[in-house]
């Protein structure tokens, strides 16, 4: 490759949440930063998220429990960043800019009028760089063809500026001493995902954690599935869990039927947990005591059990339910107790195995990525390649829907810029 040395001290490959964000950081500390992005337009997923406005964060996200909110292999690798850079820190920011946010349930954070408001705020970030001596430059559409390190003849004894990363790519050639990949995971290819960040991961002795889809709607067979898909469009709230005695995780959400299967909060939430195979469980009717109900309801009521049931779920869904046994398609004062506790036993224990998910078209997140337990977590920099940092969702770090992905692309892209 050839090299015509550029003035840069890091290169940043992704102008995503992450990148724009760690960019912004280290010009401000007056660092000469490159960002390099091979998609027309920066932050796309900061565009499209939220429904348009962005959760930017959430602030019930206790950073002495990181478990309670993310995924990977060692959820406390990122307990650090997170305590550094918290909810408060970007909400401050947010406010400095002029941009107004409000709090949906459960703590989360959006903006008021667009994401777009929170991606400019990341480029006036990146714009304030050369008042503190810093400049954040960015080569975009710009594709990367190849890295190298090349080590220094002499390394330094502290272990800075061990060598120079040498970045080959459409624009020519640059090279800076740290480098620094926020490629993001590889949900939705078709607005720049891509696995550039894992592979690069590996080409510098990294090891990663096995990627799959998470955030995403779960799909069953056709044939299984034909009583429900009738369904599609209808919502509810339900308990949803998944995992043995050990690993068993559960949300109460809302649950929402599609064509193909089931997808919402509830679904999404629980399918960064879901393994290939094992069966999901969802009661459908949280908090009610559909047996004790009904059986009370014979003494009373000649309505059909569909009927005695839109007490509780919506009509259509109670007519579908009714309509799956013959013994529940009559009125609940001729069925027997045996029918009635059956019917409430599957209702609050709908157990199900999804055949798989809706893939990475249609996934919120990637769950894996680079292994953390060969990152420092104070600063996301490999212990075995000097110079080299990973940061955002590219990391074996996962967050539940809700605002978590964007808070630990923030506070991962802070503990980075401060320590370039
Ligand atoms: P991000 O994906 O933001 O950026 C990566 C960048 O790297 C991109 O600009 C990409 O083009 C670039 N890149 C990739 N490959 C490259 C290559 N080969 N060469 C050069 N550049 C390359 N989270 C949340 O907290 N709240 C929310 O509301 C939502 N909503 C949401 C909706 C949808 C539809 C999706 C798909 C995702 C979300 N998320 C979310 C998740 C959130 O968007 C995600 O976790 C963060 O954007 C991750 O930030 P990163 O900077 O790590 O990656």
């Amino acid at each position: 490759m050839s090299t015509s040395p550029s003035p840069f001290d890091a290169i940043i490959l992704g102008a995503g949440a992450a990148g724009l964000f760690c960019a912004a950081q280290a010009g401000q500390r007056g660092l000469r930063v490159l960002v390099i992005d091979h998609y027309e337009r920066v932050a796309e997923k900061v565009r499209i998220s939220g429904g348009g406005r962005a959760n930017f964060t959430n602030r019930d996200l206790d950073p002495a429990a990181p478990h309670k909110h993310f995924l990977g292999n060692n959820p406390q690798f990122c307990r650090s960043a997170l305590a550094r850079f918290t909810p408060a820190d970007i909400t401050a920011l947010l406010d400095r800019h002029g941009v107004a946010w409000h709090e949906k349930h459960k703590g989360q954070l959006f903006c008021d009028r667009s994401a777009g408001d929170l991606i400019n705020v990341l480029l006036a970030e990146c714009e304030a760089a050369p008042a503190a001596g810093g400049a954040v430059t960015r080569w975009q559409p710009c594709r990367v063809r190849g890295v190298q390190f090349q080590a220094k003849e002499t390394a330094s004894p502290t272990g800075d500026c061990a060598g120079s990363y040498l970045v080959d790519s459409d624009q020519g050639a640059a090279a800076a001493p740290a480098l620094v990949i926020a490629t993001g995971g590889l949900s939705i290819p078709k607005i720049g995902a891509s696995d550039l960040g894992l592979r690069l991961a590996k080409q510098f002795g990294h090891t990663l954690v096995d990627t799959r889809p998470g955030l995403v709607p779960l799909t069953f067979d056709g044939a299984a599935w034909a009583p429900y898909a009738q369904l599609a469009g209808l919502a509810l709230p339900v308990e949803i869990s998944t995992g043995d005695k050990k690993t068993r995780m559960a949300f109460t959400e809302d649950l929402l039927f599609t064509h193909r299967g089931l997808s919402g909060p509830a679904v999404l939430q629980i399918s960064s947990y879901w393994r290939p195979g094992t069966p999901i469980r969802i009661n459908l009717v949280p908090g009610v005591d559909v047996a004790a109900a009904l059986l009370a309801a014979k003494a009373r009521s000649r309505k059909l059990i569909a009927n005695e049931l839109t007490q509780w779920l919506p009509t259509r869904l109670a007519e579908a339910w009714a309509a799956l046994d013959s013994a529940w398609q009559r009125p609940v004062n001729e069925a027997s107790d045996k029918a009635l506790t059956q019917l409430a036993e599957r209702l609050s224990r709908w157990e199900l195995t999804p055949t798989g998910t809706e893939g990475y078209a249609k996934a919120e997140v990637t769950v894996g990525g680079v292994d953390t337990r060969r990152l420092s977590s104070q600063t996301m920099a490999s212990r075995t390649q000097p110079g080299l940092y990973f940061i955002g969702e590219v990391v074996d770090v996962t967050g539940w829907l809700g605002g978590y992905n964007f808070q630990w692309a923030w506070a991962s892209a802070r503990a980075c810029a401060e320590a370039l």
